[in-house]
């Protein structure tokens, strides 16, 4: 049987009901993908039912939304899961009677290999990319959540990677770029409703109150929980002792070694549409303004300002400043009425005719009515509300949309190829929190702060002996 890597539509269309999965699996057993050594070119086809196969990395916190939205779309099965905590096994029991349970996503991955379409990664950031970039080689369409990768390396090899082999469909989970508020101000930034941009500024309430950061590295260690697989939750990361309600879960978020503090938790889905409509590039410098980050973990409140080079969108050399933990740009220095909620979590893109403020969610009352709205708002350069034409668009599942995406039929926007542009920026900015309060040049080629050398392990920061990765070699 000749082996040719073709896409769901492809096969679907193809598909002959009388070629049972049992032939073709007598056909091509002889091939066992071990996950660190991928196969290029597989041969990859639909379940007997015709659904796309996924398999699942992590059920817990945001993986459970993700399995529970995948799961929803009417063309998926679900024939793996996979979990570094039992619990979440227990949790699902039964209710995905044709998937096998898994600890090790290397040993699903291997044991799945050919019946599997599509992967989708929830693990902690510090395991995205060693995930997506083994599953995209073995030829699988890739679900992450953002950020996408943790180093600038890793978001510059996926997105190379995604961009090398387009058949490969891929989408970071910034499941609120879907909403149609956040798509019309995307859309009207790209049609110059307020100009060529001339400086932005994005916050967010986190982290305070949400996760542990700002502390020095914690003392002493206990034995893991029977529960958990500590030494894989830790996977490319190096070793440390398990401490309980430290890390895992949810709490990892500020540590350097696993996550990407507030930039990385809420960066992607606040400047996504922003970054895409000015046209960024990479930032050729960076600082970061900040008093106490520590030998383990992210400042507790910080300001970093990104340079890029002009785009045809940008009016110069443009500067991207977001701020985190409670600060905040005065309204008036962004050109607006002091009366204007600008909201905790938003993007305001200051332009040559006006300025637009992009909050990043509706909100909403007890009864579930919307109070405060997700649309574009936008005020001249005298402060005169603007009045903006609020395109028509139709509603959309993110997470539909990249399943639609692998049978041909949609084209996710947050693929890696746009996701790691975007989130090699993050990378950058909170590399830039580990040197505060200097100016930084990056060298984009070198991956490193032309300035500060020792930047070079944190941009391209290399994994732990045994946890090597093919694509994503420092
Ligand atoms: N898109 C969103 O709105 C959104 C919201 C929350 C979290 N997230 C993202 O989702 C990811 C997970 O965040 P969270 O809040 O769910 O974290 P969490 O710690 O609450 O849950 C992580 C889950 O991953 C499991 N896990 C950890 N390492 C694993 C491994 N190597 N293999 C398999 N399972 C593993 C954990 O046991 C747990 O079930 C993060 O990257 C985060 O940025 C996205």
């Amino acid at each position: 049987m000749k082996r040719t890597r073709r896409n769901a539509a492809e096969v679907t269309s193809s598909l002959d009901r009388t070629f049972s999965r049992r032939a073709f699996v007598r056909g091509a057993a002889t091939f066992a993908a071990l996950p660190l050594m991928p196969r290029m070119d597989p041969f990859r086809m639909l379940g007997p039912n015709g659904k796309l196969q996924l398999v699942k990395i992590a059920v817990g916190g945001m993986g459970e939304s993700d399995l529970r939205e995948l799961s929803a779309h009417p063309n998926v099965e679900f024939i793996g899961l996979c979990d570094v905590d039992v619990r979440g096994k227990e949790k699902l029991a039964g209710k995905f009677p044709n998937a096998t349970w898994f600890a090790d996503w290397r040993e699903m991955l291997a044991k799945l290999g050919d019946r599997i379409d599509g992967v989708s990664i929830s693990t902690p950031d510090h395991m995205h990319a060693p995930i997506a970039m083994t599953a995209m080689q073995m030829g699988k369409h890739v679900y992450c959540q953002k950020p996408l990768g943790h180093s600038a390396l890793e978001n510059r090899r996926l997105a190379e990677f995604a961009a090398s082999h387009p058949k490969v469909v891929t989408q970071m989970g910034t499941q609120r770029s879907a909403m149609i508020g956040r798509r019309q101000q995307l859309q009207l930034l790209r049609e110059g409703v307020i100009g060529k941009f001339k400086e932005i500024h994005a916050w967010s309430d986190r982290p305070a109150g949400w996760w542990p950061q700002g502390e020095p590295r914690p003392q002493g260690g206990e034995a893991p929980p029977a529960w958990l697989s500590w030494d894989l939750f830790l996977g490319v990361a190096p070793e440390r002792p398990y401490l309980p309600n430290r890390y895992a879960p949810f709490n990892w978020r500020g540590t350097y070694d696993f996550g990407c503090g507030a930039l990385g938790d809420m960066g992607c889905h606040i400047m996504d549409y922003p970054f895409m409509a000015a046209k960024l590039g990479l930032p050729v410098s960076v600082r970061c303004d900040a008093t106490d980050g520590t030998d383990d973990e992210y400042p507790t409140k910080e300001t970093i300002t990104l340079t890029y080079a002009p785009t045809d969108m940008t009016a110069g050399n443009l500067q991207v400043k977001w701020y985190d933990g409670g600060l905040k740009p005065s309204n008036a220095s962004m050109g607006i009425l002091d009366d204007v909620d600008t909201r905790s979590n938003a993007i305001v893109v200051v332009g040559e005719k006006g300025t637009m403020l992009c909050p990043l969610d509706p909100e909403y009352d007890k009864a579930g009515k919307v109070v405060k709205s997700d649309e574009p708002q936008a005020w001249d350069p005298s402060k005169k509300a603007m009045a903006l034409k609020l395109p028509k668009l139709e509603k959309r599942n993110h997470w539909h949309h990249w399943v639609d995406g692998c049978f041909g039929k949609a084209k996710p926007e947050a693929n890696f190829e746009f996701a790691g542009l975007l989130c090699e920026s993050l990378s950058v900015g909170a590399a830039a929190s580990r040197f505060a309060n200097r100016d930084l040049q990056y060298d984009a080629k070198a991956m490193v702060f032309s300035n500060e050398p020792a930047s070079k392990v944190i941009l391209q920061k290399p994994y732990r002996a045994g946890w090597a990765v093919k694509g994503l070699e420092a």
